[in-house]
């Protein structure tokens, strides 16, 4: 039925590699979002950005690349990831030169909307050494720009070295030596993971603030000594006044049913001190409990909304597509906002344009079997339903029935997880966690959990209880058959009220 597991309504590289999102904003009437790119081949090579950009959120025109490794200062690794921030009506980025042992700053600029980018020549702008003895000049990467109270600052990953009681490195991640950007196994890295703070008079002169983390009782000790760097940070603050840090840790410890991915991401509410730098973490948690989701990115829209969009795929990982010459696709746009501790989390509302065909169903018992619903099917659709778990030890939805597979979407009430599987989705994933195609999302004990899905091919999004919490994942199921949703309970009966399908045309 498809010849590809190409998603139809989100972003996706159009061909070699695409991971992490740069310089997303709101520019001269568009939305803007470029990309770490390899255009030679379906993995990570010497690194370019592509970009695209868009009007409503969800048809996204291809723009010329915006940066490729042209300069001596940056052949290696390419540029890596950044931001972009407007000034005097130019469009300007600021991105990491990736040599093998250094990691430095550079500008690049367009004064034509975002077509054509000019290096600065006084690049790189910014190195570790010009700043502290802090920073381990090897890792000192993806710089987000802000600008508050008309100074701009800029928060990087670094590995931050502790002059004071130098440690040990932690041995050697020998997890990815495919990857020249990640660490090699007899290359020892020094210092731990951390995220500094820098202030800026112009785009050009920056000095040095401190650095965000620091032991604290919210932020656990083995978070602190991290044997990786704190990759793409992001930070604003939302509409209810909560300052939220958004960070992806390499090789954060898994702690419980959280942060099982190989590298994880992170949100922090908290405060951020101007004068140190120190970020004082009053809540932490993990952004999504899927599978497939790094580098977040946030921009401003006119309107106020927070928009985030992250790479939804996972270092590490097996890359079916890689067989169709490209790898590499994006969340859907998610507006943010807080609500007490949680990180609210929504698809944009751009998206209810493109919904067509509606199915209805009012209610749905399921006693201990499962069942379809006429009309509710498909690969490229919207789901929503209230689960009332009812006497059933387990209940939910199976995704991408083709005959032979299937997605479990389900919630247990014994645990009060919800729990996402992908071991017989189709084309086998492999990865580097132990359990890499199982995903649980603990969210308590529920009488009624509403879930909202976004099924697109081969990618599946679940926002649950009103984005309260996130589960993402890609899977790939036969192309060539049609693709059935069933409701299931097991152990006794649970019921499902106001379901929804509609087909998203785009
Ligand atoms: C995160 C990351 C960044 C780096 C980029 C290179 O996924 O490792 O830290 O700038 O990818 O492509």
């Amino acid at each position: 039925m498809r010849n590809s597991y190409r998603p139809l309504y989100h972003v996706s590289v159009p061909f070699g590699w695409g991971n992490d999102p740069n310089g997303t904003i709101f520019y001269n009437g568009r939305a803007h979002l470029f990309f770490q790119h390899y255009p030679h081949k379906p993995e990570w090579g010497p690194m370019h950005w592509l970009h695209v950009s868009t009007e409503d959120l969800i048809h996204w025109d291809l723009r010329p690349v915006a940066l490729w490794p042209d300069h001596p200062y940056e052949v290696n690794n390419g540029c890596c990831s950044g931001s972009a921030v407007e000034e005097d009506g130019k469009l300007w980025l600021m991105y990491t030169a990736a040599q093998h042992m250094m990691q430095r700053q550079c500008l690049a600029v367009s004064e034509d909307g975002g077509d054509h980018f000019t290096k600065f020549e006084g690049n790189p702008i910014l190195t570790a050494e010009m700043l502290s003895g802090e920073i381990y000049e090897e890792d000192f990467r993806d710089p987000r720009i802000f600008k508050k109270d008309g100074t701009y600052y800029l928060i990087a990953g670094i590995r931050y070295l502790d002059r004071a009681e130098r440690k040990e490195p932690a041995p050697v991640n020998q997890r990815d030596v495919t990857n020249p950007h990640r660490p090699s196994p007899d290359h020892k890295k020094e210092g731990w993971g951390n995220l500094c703070l820098l202030k800026g008079s112009d785009l050009f002169h920056w000095e040095y603030v401190g650095h965000l983390l620091y032991p604290q009782p919210e932020f656990a000790e083995d978070f602190y000594r991290l044997n990786g760097v704190y990759e793409c940070p992001d930070y604003f603050v939302a509409d209810t006044g909560e300052e939220v840090l958004i960070t992806s840790p390499q090789n954060l410890p898994q702690s419980g049913d959280h942060f099982q991915n190989v590298h994880s991401t992170m949100y922090m509410f908290g405060n951020l001190d101007f004068e140190t730098g120190q970020f004082k973490v009053r809540v932490m948690g993990e952004i999504d409990a899927g599978f497939d989701i790094y580098a977040p990115q946030t921009m401003r829209m006119p309107d106020g909304r927070v928009v985030m969009i992250a790479w939804k795929e996972m270092w590490g990982r097996s890359f079916p597509t890689a067989k169709e010459e490209w790898a590499g696709t994006y969340t859907l746009p998610r507006e943010l906002s807080t609500d007490g501790d949680f990180l609210i989390q929504r698809p944009v509302r751009e998206i209810e344009k493109f919904l067509a065909n509606p199915v209805r169903a009012d209610k749905l018992e399921v006693d201990d079997s499962e069942a379809a619903v006429e009309g509710i099917f498909g690969d490229v659709i919207r789901l929503s339903f209230e689960l009332e778990p009812g006497t059933a030890s387990k209940a939910g939805v199976k995704l991408f029935c083709d005959g032979t597979h299937e997605t479990l979407i389900s919630y247990d009430r014994e645990t009060g997880k919800v729990g996402f599987d992908r071991r017989n989705s189709g084309i086998e994933i492999t990865g580097e966690e132990d359990v890499v195609n199982v995903r649980v999302c603990p969210i308590g004990p529920c009488d009624k959990i509403s879930m909202e899905i976004f099924l697109d091919v081969s990618s599946i999004e679940l926002f649950i209880n009103g984005g309260r919490y996130t589960m993402t994942g890609n899977v790939y199921p036969d192309l060539d058959q049609e693709q059935g949703i069933r409701f299931f309970a097991e152990g006794g009966k649970a019921v499902f009220r106001n379901i929804e399908k509609d087909d998203i045309e785009v």
